[in-house]
């Protein structure tokens, strides 16, 4: 087994962004872009991840520590170029290993695939292996140099000649480089080019110049597209969706109209799910078979147990629990709550901090009144029990099994299973009332006669 270490790039400033936040954490399918590389390297079954970020980046570091507790972080104080930033992590460098993998921070569908490849480059003897693509537009790009079939340098756009920028083979920006010598050759790169920078792409005619292997191989160009600003970051959204959409359906869920469905990095759907149309999954879904989500859902942070079913228009937020067959309709919000199984909450409710038992019916606009402006408190509706219309629910309380609520009523305090509860004024009724007041009322309007 080869050892092996990646040294993810994520220093840069992403100035065309024009963001306070840094680039690497704007997200694509709500998982930051370094989540995503993060992610594909993990896949690839690298041993050591190590990532170099800018001096000031706590909320990068911490955003790696969450999802990669075991990766290195590495300060690059100055921006002096990619092999400079592969230099922060020189302590992890001096370590022996096989396999080195440079990656940016800013392609975030980097593949496990593509990174395999780079691998078995190197385990073949290459000192220096570099991912090349093809893409339409080759601007911007480092264009490989090859002679004889060997890739002997990178140049750089700015520093290309006129024959080399009609080059369509360019660097992707990935590359692989032998532990053996890797760092020898990071320190032998210098910075004479158009922009003072330590350039990375230089190791391939260093490595070419010692009588070293270099190679390049071909990955998809959808593999390192890169992002450098926000049109380029809704493009790599669109890709994603699309992708996901495509999977999704592979899998086994309809999906009426594709493109109006949006899907988080983590959503996961089970067999026969039907999704209408403009539905949105933030992060944190999980869906069992044949659950069907109606038109204009909201859900984020939510289980949903098979057979429910969901909307239209229903928002579901972090913590909601859906049971089997449950019934979860129109303009109702759930949030920290878990639903038993067959329950009905059909129209025009909040449900939060709540547990309601199986099979309970909650009428029309009831709401558990769950926040006092400081703390949060519980709602516990026992399984069976009948909320009627428009009733409020004050926290903390409980309803009992089979329990009844009047519609209208304002519950405060516990209600016994199997009782009725309701708190309303008394109705009064005057039996010909109506044409009292009219006669009344006529006679008053009637203007007085004069004289
Ligand atoms: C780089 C490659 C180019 C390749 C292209 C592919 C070099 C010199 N050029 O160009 O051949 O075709 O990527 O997308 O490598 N970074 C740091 N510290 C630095 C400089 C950069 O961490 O001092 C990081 C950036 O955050 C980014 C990555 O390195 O993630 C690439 O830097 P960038 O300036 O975007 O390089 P490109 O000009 O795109
Ligand atoms: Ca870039």
């Amino acid at each position: 087994m080869r050892t092996s270490l990646a040294v993810i790039l994520a220093a840069g400033e992403g100035k065309r962004m024009r963001s306070a936040k840094p680039k690497v954490l704007h997200e694509i399918g709500r998982l930051p872009m370094i989540g995503h590389v993060l992610r594909a390297v993990e896949t690839a079954g690298i041993d050591h991840i190590a990532v170099v970020v800018g001096p000031a980046d706590e909320a990068v570091t911490n955003a790696i520590a969450g999802q990669a507790p075991k990766a290195s972080i590495h300060v690059q104080r100055e921006r002096r170029g990619t092999a400079d930033a592969v230099l922060a992590a020189r302590d992890v460098l001096r370590r022996p290993v096989d396999d080195i993998l440079v990656i940016f921070g800013d392609t975030p569908f980097i593949s496990s695939a593509a990174i395999a490849c780079l691998r078995d480059k190197l385990a073949n003897g290459a000192a220096v292996a570099v991912g090349g693509m093809r893409p339409e537009n080759p601007h911007g790009y480092g264009r490989l140099i090859e002679r004889n079939g060997s890739l002997i340098a990178i140049r750089e756009d700015r520093d290309a000649s006129e024959a080399e920028r009609s080059i369509g083979f360019v660097n992707g920006g990935v590359m692989g480089l032998s532990g053996a010598v890797a760092l020898d050759i990071l320190d032998t790169i210098g910075n004479s080019n158009d922009q003072g920078e330590f350039y990375l792409t230089d190791a391939v005619r260093i490595a070419h110049d010692r009588g070293l292997e270099t190679a390049a191989v071909e990955i998809p160009s959808r593999d390192v597209f890169g992002i450098n600003d926000r049109a380029q970051l809704a493009e790599a959204e669109r890709q994603f969706q699309t992708r996901r959409r495509t999977e999704a359906m592979r899998d086994g869920a309809t999906l009426i109209d594709p493109e109006t469905v949006f899907f988080s990095h983590d959503t996961a759907l089970g067999r026969d799910v039907v999704v209408e149309p403009n539905v949105v999954f933030g992060p944190g879904v999980a869906i069992a078979d044949g659950v069907t989500i109606r038109a204009f859902s909201h859900i984020e942070g939510a289980h949903i147990e098979a057979g429910a079913l969901i909307g239209p228009f229903a928002r579901l937020r972090p913590g909601a629990e859906i049971g089997g067959e449950a019934h979860i309709g129109n303009f109702v919000e759930i949030k920290q709550a878990a639903i038993g199984p067959g329950a009905k909450i059909n129209h025009l409710s909040y449900v939060g901090d709540a547990t309601v038992g199986a099979k309970a019916n909650i009428g029309a606009g009831t709401i558990t009144c769950n926040y006092d402006g400081f703390l949060k408190s519980r709602t516990e509706i026992g399984e069976r029990a009948f909320i009627g219309s428009n009733s409020s629910l004050v926290a903390p309380v409980r309803i009992g099994d089979d329990a009844y609520i009047g519609s209208g009523s304002v519950i405060s305090r516990d209600v016994a299973a199997g009782a009725l509860a309701l708190e309303r004024g008394q109705q009064v009724e005057k039996p010909g009332w109506v044409e009292r007041f009219r006669t009344r009322m006529a006679a008053r309007k009637r203007p007085a006669r004069l004289g």
